[in-house]
């Protein structure tokens, strides 16, 4: 897929079908993410792959979490359930961890590397006609996916990707470049 196209056309997808992507290109698409701009070549990424028994797994750490956040509310059984399903439906889960460097100034410039280095693996799943979405919300900070993560006290998760082939491809927008853009001569 010609870059422009792949820029203008990838979504965050949502529904999945059940379909299964082979690892060799969970493999190759992982392959890319290193490829960003990245200060000093800190490369402060890790990732793990999630299929199968273990996606099982931290769905069911997902539902929990949820469910810890919304405790009391009317709706956090649905909630947590649906979280849970919704992470079923993928075919895998890229857990991304950033090495949290002692520095607060080169952290958050690693951070900046860790969203481009999500972003290409969005991008080059959405090359193998792959459809991928990024969740944060209460699994980055539960005590319990860290563990199930083996994080050491100096790595935090900063996104996990849901990745499989679309069911429905969303529509959205975007506001028109001519209105956030000024040029000075
Ligand atoms: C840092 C970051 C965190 C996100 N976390 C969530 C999330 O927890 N839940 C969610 O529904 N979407 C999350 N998203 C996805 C955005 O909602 C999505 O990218 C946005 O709707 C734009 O859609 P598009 O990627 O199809 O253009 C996140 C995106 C980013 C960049």
């Amino acid at each position: 897929m010609e870059i422009r196209e792949a820029l203008r056309s990838r979504r965050s997808v949502r529904r999945f079908k059940a379909q299964s992507i082979p690892e060799s290109i969970i493999r190759d698409i992982l392959s890319y993410a290193p490829w960003v701009p990245n200060h000093h070549v800190s490369e402060p990424w890790r990732f793990v792959a999630i299929t199968g028994q273990s996606l099982e797994e931290l769905a069911d750490l997902r539902r929990d979490a949820v469910l810890a956040k919304r405790q009391g509310q009317p709706d956090g059984i649905a909630r947590a359930e649906r979280a849970r399903a919704e992470f079923l439906e993928a075919a895998w889960v890229i857990a991304v961890i950033q090495k949290l460097d002692a520095r607060p100034d080169r952290q958050k410039e690693d951070y900046a590397s860790m969203a481009m280095a999500t972003y290409n693996l969005m991008l080059v799943a959405w090359d193998y006609h792959i459809g991928s979405y990024w969740n944060t919300g209460p699994l980055l900070t539960d005590a319990a996916v860290w563990q199930w993560l083996n994080l050491s006290e100096d790595e935090r998760p900063v996104a996990f990707v849901r990745m499989g082939y679309p069911e429905i491809i969303p529509v959205t927008r975007r506001t028109p470049i001519e209105e956030r853009l000024q040029i000075k001569r």
